[in-house]
Protein backbone atom coordinates (compact mmCIF):
# COMPACT_ATOMS: atom_id res chain seq x y z
CA UNK A 1 0.00 0.00 0.00
CA UNK A 2 1.25 3.18 -1.15
CA UNK A 3 0.33 6.11 1.33
CA UNK A 4 -1.81 7.92 -0.87
CA UNK A 5 -3.81 5.02 0.03
CA UNK A 6 -3.55 5.67 4.21
CA UNK A 7 -6.88 8.22 4.57
CA UNK A 8 -8.06 6.16 7.10
CA UNK A 9 -6.36 5.67 10.70
CA UNK A 10 -7.21 3.44 13.20
CA UNK A 11 -5.20 4.40 16.66
CA UNK A 12 -6.07 1.55 19.37
CA UNK A 13 -5.70 3.08 23.18
CA UNK A 14 -6.44 6.33 24.48
CA UNK A 15 -3.99 6.80 26.27
CA UNK A 16 -0.91 9.80 26.63
CA UNK A 17 0.31 8.34 23.67
CA UNK A 18 -2.89 7.63 21.62
CA UNK A 19 -4.70 10.64 21.62
CA UNK A 20 -1.36 12.35 20.29
CA UNK A 21 -1.33 10.12 17.64
CA UNK A 22 -4.79 10.42 16.91
CA UNK A 23 -4.76 14.42 17.05
CA UNK A 24 -1.30 14.87 14.57
CA UNK A 25 -2.87 12.34 11.96
CA UNK A 26 -6.15 14.39 12.24
CA UNK A 27 -4.26 17.90 11.76
CA UNK A 28 -2.46 15.80 8.41
CA UNK A 29 -5.92 15.44 7.32
CA UNK A 30 -6.60 11.91 7.66
CA UNK A 31 -9.98 10.28 9.23
CA UNK A 32 -9.35 9.13 12.78
CA UNK A 33 -11.25 6.22 14.79
CA UNK A 34 -9.62 6.25 18.14
CA UNK A 35 -10.79 3.26 20.35
CA UNK A 36 -10.40 2.61 23.54
CA UNK A 37 -12.33 -0.06 26.01
CA UNK A 38 -13.34 2.57 28.30
CA UNK A 39 -15.41 5.92 27.83
CA UNK A 40 -14.13 7.80 29.99
CA UNK A 41 -10.32 7.60 28.80
CA UNK A 42 -12.36 7.97 25.42
CA UNK A 43 -13.63 11.46 26.78
CA UNK A 44 -10.62 12.59 28.43
CA UNK A 45 -8.54 11.97 25.33
CA UNK A 46 -10.84 13.65 23.09
CA UNK A 47 -10.42 17.05 26.07
CA UNK A 48 -6.61 16.79 25.45
CA UNK A 49 -6.82 16.67 21.50
CA UNK A 50 -8.92 19.71 22.25
CA UNK A 51 -6.96 21.66 24.59
CA UNK A 52 -3.65 20.64 22.35
CA UNK A 53 -4.89 21.98 18.97
CA UNK A 54 -6.60 25.18 20.36
CA UNK A 55 -3.16 26.17 21.97
CA UNK A 56 -1.58 25.20 18.61
CA UNK A 57 -4.04 27.21 16.39
CA UNK A 58 -3.91 29.94 18.75
CA UNK A 59 -0.46 29.95 18.03
CA UNK A 60 -0.97 30.08 14.29
CA UNK A 61 1.00 26.56 13.51
CA UNK A 62 -1.76 25.06 12.34
CA UNK A 63 -4.60 26.81 9.88
CA UNK A 64 -7.79 24.84 10.19
CA UNK A 65 -10.01 25.82 13.03
CA UNK A 66 -10.18 23.61 16.12
CA UNK A 67 -13.28 22.35 15.04
CA UNK A 68 -12.68 21.36 11.87
CA UNK A 69 -9.44 19.08 12.95
CA UNK A 70 -11.37 17.40 15.74
CA UNK A 71 -14.21 16.64 13.11
CA UNK A 72 -11.73 14.00 11.87
CA UNK A 73 -11.75 11.66 15.01
CA UNK A 74 -14.57 9.89 16.14
CA UNK A 75 -13.86 8.22 19.28
CA UNK A 76 -15.78 4.54 20.01
CA UNK A 77 -15.05 1.57 22.53
CA UNK A 78 -16.29 -1.07 19.84
CA UNK A 79 -12.90 -2.67 18.25
CA UNK A 80 -14.83 -3.59 15.03
CA UNK A 81 -15.77 -0.20 14.84
CA UNK A 82 -12.16 1.43 14.94
CA UNK A 83 -10.38 -0.55 12.31
CA UNK A 84 -13.52 -1.07 9.70
CA UNK A 85 -12.15 0.50 6.89
CA UNK A 86 -8.84 1.55 8.37
CA UNK A 87 -5.66 1.34 5.46
CA UNK A 88 -3.57 1.72 8.86
CA UNK A 89 -3.97 0.30 12.73
CA UNK A 90 -2.02 2.03 14.66
CA UNK A 91 -1.49 0.48 18.34
CA UNK A 92 -0.90 2.13 21.02
CA UNK A 93 -2.05 0.19 24.51
CA UNK A 94 0.12 -0.80 27.79
CA UNK A 95 3.87 -1.80 27.24
CA UNK A 96 2.48 -5.45 27.63
CA UNK A 97 3.20 -8.11 25.13
CA UNK A 98 0.38 -10.48 25.40
CA UNK A 99 -1.79 -7.56 25.13
CA UNK A 100 -0.52 -6.37 21.92
CA UNK A 101 -0.58 -10.10 20.45
CA UNK A 102 -4.10 -10.40 21.29
CA UNK A 103 -5.52 -6.84 20.69
CA UNK A 104 -3.36 -7.42 17.08
CA UNK A 105 -5.10 -11.17 16.50
CA UNK A 106 -8.17 -9.88 17.10
CA UNK A 107 -7.47 -6.84 14.84
CA UNK A 108 -6.63 -9.64 11.65
CA UNK A 109 -9.64 -10.81 11.97
CA UNK A 110 -11.58 -7.48 11.58
CA UNK A 111 -9.84 -5.31 9.60
CA UNK A 112 -9.46 -4.93 5.64
CA UNK A 113 -6.58 -7.51 4.84
CA UNK A 114 -4.26 -4.71 2.81
CA UNK A 115 -3.94 -2.77 5.91
CA UNK A 116 -1.00 -2.37 7.65
CA UNK A 117 -0.80 -2.97 11.51
CA UNK A 118 1.68 -0.46 13.40
CA UNK A 119 2.91 -0.96 16.86
CA UNK A 120 3.82 1.90 18.97
CA UNK A 121 6.14 -0.11 21.38
CA UNK A 122 8.77 1.34 22.96
CA UNK A 123 11.25 -1.68 23.55
CA UNK A 124 9.32 -5.06 22.69
CA UNK A 125 10.31 -7.09 19.46
CA UNK A 126 7.75 -6.41 16.57
CA UNK A 127 9.09 -9.78 14.44
CA UNK A 128 7.05 -11.51 17.17
CA UNK A 129 4.40 -8.79 17.28
CA UNK A 130 3.84 -9.63 13.78
CA UNK A 131 4.28 -13.35 13.89
CA UNK A 132 0.73 -14.09 14.23
CA UNK A 133 -1.09 -11.02 12.47
CA UNK A 134 -1.38 -13.19 8.95
CA UNK A 135 0.11 -10.59 7.37
CA UNK A 136 4.02 -9.99 8.70
CA UNK A 137 5.04 -8.40 6.03
CA UNK A 138 2.56 -5.42 6.57
CA UNK A 139 3.57 -5.12 9.93
CA UNK A 140 6.40 -2.01 11.13
CA UNK A 141 7.14 -0.28 14.22
CA UNK A 142 5.79 3.77 14.39
CA UNK A 143 7.48 4.52 17.88
CA UNK A 144 6.04 8.20 18.58
CA UNK A 145 7.15 10.39 21.18
CA UNK A 146 5.54 12.21 23.92
CA UNK A 147 4.35 15.18 23.27
CA UNK A 148 3.53 13.67 20.25
CA UNK A 149 2.34 17.07 18.83
CA UNK A 150 5.76 18.63 19.62
CA UNK A 151 8.12 15.64 19.35
CA UNK A 152 9.91 15.94 15.54
CA UNK A 153 10.90 11.72 15.73
CA UNK A 154 9.11 8.89 14.35
CA UNK A 155 11.22 5.59 15.06
CA UNK A 156 10.36 3.51 12.23
CA UNK A 157 10.74 -0.26 13.44
CA UNK A 158 11.81 -2.99 10.97
CA UNK A 159 11.08 -6.29 12.10
CA UNK A 160 12.46 -9.25 10.17
CA UNK A 161 9.28 -9.62 8.14
CA UNK A 162 8.30 -6.38 7.24
CA UNK A 163 8.17 -5.85 3.80
CA UNK A 164 10.02 -2.80 1.97
CA UNK A 165 6.71 -1.20 0.85
CA UNK A 166 5.31 -1.36 4.18
CA UNK A 167 8.77 0.51 5.18
CA UNK A 168 8.52 3.19 2.62
CA UNK A 169 4.54 3.98 3.22
CA UNK A 170 5.59 4.39 6.50
CA UNK A 171 8.65 7.00 5.50
CA UNK A 172 5.82 8.78 3.26
CA UNK A 173 2.98 8.50 6.26
CA UNK A 174 5.59 10.06 9.26
CA UNK A 175 6.57 12.95 6.39
CA UNK A 176 2.66 13.45 5.94
CA UNK A 177 3.03 14.13 9.25
CA UNK A 178 5.40 16.42 9.49
CA UNK A 179 7.78 14.11 11.75
CA UNK A 180 11.20 13.33 10.83
CA UNK A 181 11.46 9.76 10.42
CA UNK A 182 14.76 7.28 11.09
CA UNK A 183 14.40 3.74 10.19
CA UNK A 184 16.60 0.50 12.65
CA UNK A 185 16.81 -2.82 13.07
CA UNK A 186 14.11 -4.53 15.04
CA UNK A 187 16.49 -5.18 18.45
CA UNK A 188 15.20 -4.62 22.03
CA UNK A 189 14.94 -0.46 22.94
CA UNK A 190 15.68 0.61 19.33
CA UNK A 191 17.76 3.44 18.98
CA UNK A 192 15.74 5.63 21.71
CA UNK A 193 14.49 3.51 24.11
CA UNK A 194 18.10 1.75 24.78
CA UNK A 195 19.82 4.77 25.70
CA UNK A 196 17.22 6.81 27.08
CA UNK A 197 15.89 4.42 29.42
CA UNK A 198 19.72 3.70 30.71
CA UNK A 199 20.05 7.24 31.42
CA UNK A 200 16.38 6.79 33.87
CA UNK A 201 17.55 3.87 35.19
CA UNK A 202 20.62 5.50 36.33
CA UNK A 203 19.18 8.42 37.44
CA UNK A 204 16.84 7.17 39.99
CA UNK A 205 19.70 4.90 41.70
CA UNK A 206 21.56 7.84 42.02
CA UNK A 207 18.46 9.00 43.97
CA UNK A 208 18.41 5.56 46.02
CA UNK A 209 21.95 6.05 46.62
CA UNK A 210 21.43 9.61 47.76
CA UNK A 211 24.06 11.02 45.03
CA UNK A 212 21.72 14.20 44.96
CA UNK A 213 18.43 15.51 45.19
CA UNK A 214 16.03 14.92 42.14
CA UNK A 215 16.25 18.30 40.93
CA UNK A 216 19.84 18.49 40.95
CA UNK A 217 20.19 15.22 39.10
CA UNK A 218 17.99 16.43 36.44
CA UNK A 219 19.33 20.44 36.34
CA UNK A 220 23.11 18.51 36.53
CA UNK A 221 21.74 17.07 32.62
CA UNK A 222 19.72 20.34 31.95
CA UNK A 223 22.59 22.54 32.54
CA UNK A 224 25.64 20.60 31.75
CA UNK A 225 24.36 18.28 29.20
CA UNK A 226 21.84 20.88 28.02
CA UNK A 227 19.06 18.53 27.94
CA UNK A 228 15.65 20.32 27.70
CA UNK A 229 14.20 17.98 30.39
CA UNK A 230 15.98 16.36 33.05
CA UNK A 231 15.58 12.22 33.28
CA UNK A 232 13.34 11.99 36.35
CA UNK A 233 11.16 14.51 35.27
CA UNK A 234 11.19 12.95 31.82
CA UNK A 235 10.19 9.76 33.91
CA UNK A 236 7.43 11.57 35.19
CA UNK A 237 6.16 12.85 31.80
CA UNK A 238 6.38 9.05 30.71
CA UNK A 239 5.17 7.68 33.15
CA UNK A 240 6.83 5.57 36.12
CA UNK A 241 5.03 2.19 35.63
CA UNK A 242 5.86 2.47 31.56
CA UNK A 243 9.22 2.95 32.05
CA UNK A 244 9.29 -0.43 34.88
CA UNK A 245 7.56 -2.30 31.92
CA UNK A 246 10.30 -1.22 29.39
CA UNK A 247 13.15 -1.73 31.65
CA UNK A 248 11.64 -5.27 32.74
CA UNK A 249 11.89 -6.12 29.19
CA UNK A 250 14.99 -4.47 28.57
CA UNK A 251 16.89 -6.31 31.68
CA UNK A 252 15.49 -9.54 30.60
CA UNK A 253 16.71 -9.29 26.64
CA UNK A 254 19.82 -7.16 27.12
CA UNK A 255 21.54 -7.92 30.72
CA UNK A 256 22.16 -6.09 34.02
CA UNK A 257 22.49 -2.80 33.37
CA UNK A 258 18.71 -2.59 32.45
CA UNK A 259 17.81 -4.09 36.53
CA UNK A 260 14.76 -1.88 37.47
CA UNK A 261 15.88 0.01 40.42
CA UNK A 262 14.04 -1.18 43.92
CA UNK A 263 12.61 2.69 44.38
CA UNK A 264 11.11 2.75 41.21
CA UNK A 265 8.94 -0.96 41.74
CA UNK A 266 8.31 0.54 44.93
CA UNK A 267 7.11 4.10 44.11
CA UNK A 268 4.92 2.22 41.07
CA UNK A 269 3.40 0.22 44.13
CA UNK A 270 2.77 3.13 46.05
CA UNK A 271 0.47 4.54 42.77
CA UNK A 272 3.58 6.99 42.25
CA UNK A 273 2.97 7.18 38.21
CA UNK A 274 4.35 10.57 37.83
CA UNK A 275 2.15 13.65 36.58
CA UNK A 276 -0.59 11.53 35.24
CA UNK A 277 -1.29 10.05 38.92
CA UNK A 278 0.07 13.54 40.96
CA UNK A 279 2.81 12.41 42.31
CA UNK A 280 6.46 10.88 40.98
CA UNK A 281 9.77 12.28 41.69
CA UNK A 282 7.80 15.76 42.10
CA UNK A 283 4.28 16.58 42.72
CA UNK A 284 2.00 18.33 40.40
N1 LIG B 1 0.38 20.15 22.45
C1 LIG B 1 0.73 21.29 21.83
N2 LIG B 1 1.79 22.03 22.18
C2 LIG B 1 2.52 21.60 23.23
C3 LIG B 1 2.23 20.41 23.93
C4 LIG B 1 1.11 19.67 23.49
N3 LIG B 1 0.74 18.51 24.06
N4 LIG B 1 3.16 20.24 24.90
C5 LIG B 1 4.02 21.27 24.82
N5 LIG B 1 3.64 22.09 23.81
C6 LIG B 1 4.30 23.29 23.32
C7 LIG B 1 4.23 24.46 24.27
O1 LIG B 1 3.02 25.15 24.15
C8 LIG B 1 5.42 25.28 23.83
O2 LIG B 1 5.12 25.99 22.64
P1 LIG B 1 5.81 27.41 22.29
O3 LIG B 1 7.28 27.16 22.20
O4 LIG B 1 5.19 27.79 20.99
O5 LIG B 1 5.42 28.31 23.43
C9 LIG B 1 6.43 24.24 23.44
O6 LIG B 1 5.70 23.02 23.22
C10 LIG B 1 7.43 24.02 24.54
O7 LIG B 1 6.72 23.75 25.74
P2 LIG B 1 6.94 24.52 27.11
O8 LIG B 1 7.32 25.94 26.87
O9 LIG B 1 5.77 24.22 27.98
O10 LIG B 1 8.11 23.79 27.83
P3 LIG B 1 9.51 23.33 27.28
O11 LIG B 1 10.15 24.35 26.42
O12 LIG B 1 10.21 22.83 28.48
O13 LIG B 1 9.15 22.07 26.34
C11 LIG B 1 8.90 19.80 26.14
C12 LIG B 1 8.39 21.03 26.82
C13 LIG B 1 8.61 19.87 24.64
C14 LIG B 1 8.15 18.61 26.74
C15 LIG B 1 10.46 19.71 26.36
O14 LIG B 1 10.73 19.83 27.74
C16 LIG B 1 11.05 18.44 25.88
O15 LIG B 1 11.36 18.28 24.70
N6 LIG B 1 11.25 17.47 26.81
C17 LIG B 1 11.79 16.17 26.48
C18 LIG B 1 10.65 15.29 25.99
C19 LIG B 1 11.12 13.92 25.63
O16 LIG B 1 12.27 13.53 25.77
N7 LIG B 1 10.18 13.11 25.15
C20 LIG B 1 10.43 11.74 24.81
C21 LIG B 1 9.98 10.88 25.94
S1 LIG B 1 10.24 9.17 25.63
C22 LIG B 1 8.89 8.73 24.75
O17 LIG B 1 7.94 9.43 24.60
C23 LIG B 1 8.91 7.41 24.10
C24 LIG B 1 8.64 6.26 24.93
O18 LIG B 1 8.94 5.22 24.46
C25 LIG B 1 7.98 6.25 26.23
Amino acid sequence: MSTSEIRAVAVLGAGTMGHGIAQVCAQSGLQVRLGDVSQAQLDAALGKVRASVEKLAAKGKISEAPDAVLARVQATTSLGHAIEGADLVIEAVPEKIDLKLSLFREASTKAPPTAIFATNTSSLSVTEIAADTGRPDRVVGLHFFNPVPVMELLEIVRGLTTSDETVEASLAFARRLGKDPIVVRDWPGFATSRLGIILGCEAIRMVEQGVASPADIDKAMKLGYRHPMGPLELTDLVGLDVRLHIMEHLHAELGEQFRPPALLRQMVRAGKLGRKSGEGFYRY
